[in-house]
């Protein structure tokens, strides 16, 4: 029993210190000239569902939710905008070459089609992310129409 509360009171002790680990969530600054919603004036419907489902992760407009302030589990989070960050940042669009681009609206189209995108388990946490069939079908016509026109 004695060594169980040990264990127990050092666990807690060090949740407490790793709770000083500075982690930064500061988003960069949106730049208007490389902005993807911004270049195609992309109509304010489409925005608004690629704002709640991909934002997060794949902008420099995240809005962190509170746990994101705990952690570890602030760790995974910020982990994650990372990652969705280096993959595809809609923010810094206009720094990405054509075929990248190119790839980028491909990957898009098929990440929504299959469900893979908005990530299944940030979609549990955010109620609002869990696209409907028809939001889902806005997303992917305007990623593909863009692919048609070639003018991306
Ligand atoms: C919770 C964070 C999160 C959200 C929300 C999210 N993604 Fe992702 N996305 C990631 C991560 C992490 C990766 C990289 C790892 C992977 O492919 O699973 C990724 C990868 C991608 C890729 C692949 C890029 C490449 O290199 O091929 C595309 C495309 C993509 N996401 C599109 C989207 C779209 C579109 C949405 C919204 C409908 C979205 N994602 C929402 C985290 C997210």
């Amino acid at each position: 029993m004695k060594t169980f509360l040990q264990i127990v009171y050092w666990f807690l002790i060090a949740i407490a210190l790793i709770q000083f680990i500075p982690i930064d969530r500061t988003n960069k600054a949106v730049d208007q000239k490389v902005n993807f919603v911004h270049l195609f004036k992309t109509p304010e419907n489409v925005q608004e569902v690629l704002t709640k489902a991909c934002y997060d992760c794949h902008s420099n407009e995240t809005i962190y939710p509170k746990y994101a302030y705990v952690a570890p589990i602030s760790w995974s989070i910020k982990h994650h905008v990372n990652e969705g960050r280096e993959h595809l940042n809609f923010s810094e669009w206009g720094h990405y070459n054509q075929d990248l681009k190119k790839s980028m609206l491909e990957n898009a189209a098929r990440s929504i089609k299959d469900y893979s995108m908005p990530m299944p388990g940030y979609v549990a946490q955010h109620p609002k992310s869990n696209l409907t069939k028809a939001e889902r079908v806005l997303l992917v016509n305007y990623f593909e129409n863009l692919l048609k026109s070639g003018a991306y």
